[in-house]
Formats: C-alpha cells, structure tokens, sequence
C-alpha cells in the first residue's frame, strides 16, 4: 500500500514540498502520496489527528504551525528539541515523532551545494526568532570560530545566544566560547565570513542596519527567503561587498531531503530537483 504523508500549513496553496518529495520518491522509487493539507489556524491537533487516524505515515508542518507540532509530538529529537519547533513529523502507533530538519537542510545548503565550509569561518546571524533559533544547533556543529546573533531586539539575541551556550562542540570546549548575541550597532567595526538572514524584515519591505565592512573579503550573504530573483537581503549585501549571494531555495530542498531521510531512511539526491525549481520559480 502506498505510504501517505502531507505538509500542514495556513495558508498552503503554494506549498512547493508536494511537488519536491513527489521527484524525491520517483528517483529513490519509493511508493509515497504526498498531499498539501490546509489547517484551521485553531485546528492543527485535529487536522494531525484526523490525517493519522486515515493511515497517514508523517508530515511536514510550516508557517504557522511549527511551535503547535513541537508542543503535540510525544518524542522529540535533540535537534528539535533544542530549536523549540517541529518542521517534520513520524506517526508510529499512538507516537508522534517529532523533528526539526530546517537547520540541517540549511548547513547542507552551505556547505554542500555553496561549497561554503563552515569549520574556522567567523558567522553572523540576523534574526532571533523561529527561524534563527532552528539554525544554531547545527551551525554550532559545523565547528566556526565564532556566531554572533544581531536583532533587532537586542535582549532576544542576547537570550538566545545564553541558551545555546551549554552545546559541547566537537572540537571540545562549550558553545559559549564562540556564540554570543546582541543588537545591530554592536556590529560595527565587526566583519564575516558568512552572514544568514534569518529575520522577516524584508516581508515589511525594510532594509537592515547593516555598518559598513560587515562583509569580509570573500563572504558569502545567504537569505533563508527566497524569490524571483534577487531578494531585497542578498541586493543589499551585494552593494554592501558580500562576494557571493544565495537565497533560501536551496535550504528548502534539502530540508525536505532530511525529512524524507527521517521517514523513509534514504537520503535523496536534490541537485536535479533545485535546478528544476529554480527553472520553474524564474519563469
Ligand atoms: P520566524 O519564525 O520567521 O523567525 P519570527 O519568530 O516572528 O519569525 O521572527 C522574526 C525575526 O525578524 C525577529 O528576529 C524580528 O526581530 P525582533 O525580534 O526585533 O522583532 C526580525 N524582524 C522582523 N522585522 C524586522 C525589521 N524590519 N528589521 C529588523 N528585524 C526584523
């Protein structure tokens, strides 16, 4: 029988995850129906529990479900555990499992397909809310030599970087020796390697207090949003001297490829698949 699986989200209509693990499962050949599932706002446990009750196997859940699924699963992994929200969940008898594969996908993204390696790079983080937090564990463990939070809000980034500061880092030591947070003016003067866009501002149409030298010779500017064409973050770092440029699709596609890994225990090749959605999103 073929495994069902689906993405929860509100609004969903544009979901590309459908069409993702539908090309992930023709090229591993596993037999898998994978839907987009609108939820109520306020009926996320009962749209888990109706799609569980009708056989299906897992899910992935988005915006604005993420803290929902992380209070619903009964299992969480250390990953999503530590970042507080679910991006992906495992049914198994009366367990929900319950994942987070959105940092995974995005250091994969660096490292494998922007051949950015993270070991020894000086990283800056830009946000300190859902999407920051998912991204620090596994930043963490890619061993740079320093990752400093800005926010807006100075005490969040402060807050956050206190809380991911007991992480053992495989090069021994604690966290806190690298991680450290605080507001946009305690940037100047600063640069980096690599700079992650993980804030909203770009929704509301605004441009970041970035000083300028913020980016080193060499740095690479990535926006975890992505578009047509260039988003307002990479257009900004790129006048501001970033090298190189990336946007989020390709955390995307490899967020999905860790989430297929969770369910079906095959990790799926995703060059093909982001070439064929860049080609469908320039279109
Ligand atoms: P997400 O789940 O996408 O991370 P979120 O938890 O609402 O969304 O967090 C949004 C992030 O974008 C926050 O870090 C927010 O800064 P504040 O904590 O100060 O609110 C940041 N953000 C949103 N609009 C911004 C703007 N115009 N300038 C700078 N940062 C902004």
């Amino acid at each position: 029988m073929t495994d069902r699986y689906c993405v929860f989200g509100n609004p969903i209509a544009h979901s590309r995850s459908p069409a993702i693990h539908a090309a992930f499962a023709a090229a591993c050949g596993q037999d898998i129906a994978y839907a987009a599932c609108l939820a109520a706002v306020d009926g996320f446990p009962q749209a888990v529990a109706e799609f569980c009750a009708a056989g299906g196997k897992g899910a992935n859940v988005t915006v604005p479900f993420k803290e929902e699924a992380f209070r619903l699963s009964t299992r969480l992994s250390e990953r999503a555990a530590r970042a507080g929200a679910v991006n992906t969940l495992a049914f198994n008898g009366a367990e929900i499992f319950g994942d987070n594969t959105d940092g995974a996908g995005l250091v994969r993204d660096i490292a494998a397909n922007l051949n950015c390696a993270l070991a020894g790079q000086r990283i800056l983080l830009l946000g300190a809310g859902g999407a920051a937090r998912g991204a620090l564990a596994p930043l963490l463990a890619g061993q740079p030599a320093e990752l400093f939070i800005a926010n807006r809000s100075a005490d969040k980034a402060e807050a956050l970087a206190a809380a991911f500061a007991d992480i053992a880092l495989p090069q021994g030591g604690l966290s806190a020796a690298v991680i450290g947070g605080g507001s946009f003016a305690q940037l100047a003067g600063k640069s980096f390697d690599l700079v992650i866009n993980a804030t909203s501002a770009s929704l509301s149409g605004q441009a970041l207090p970035l000083p300028p030298g913020l980016f080193a010779a060499g740095s690479l500017a990535y926006d975890m949003m992505y578009g047509k064409g260039e988003t307002p973050f990479m257009a900004q770092a790129r006048a501001q001297g970033a090298a190189r440029c990336a946007d989020g699709l390709g955390m995307l596609v490899e967020q999905a490829a860790e989430a297929f890994f969770v369910w079906r225990g095959v990790l799926p090749k995703t060059t093909a698949v982001l070439a064929d959605l860049r080609r469908q999103l320039a279109a």
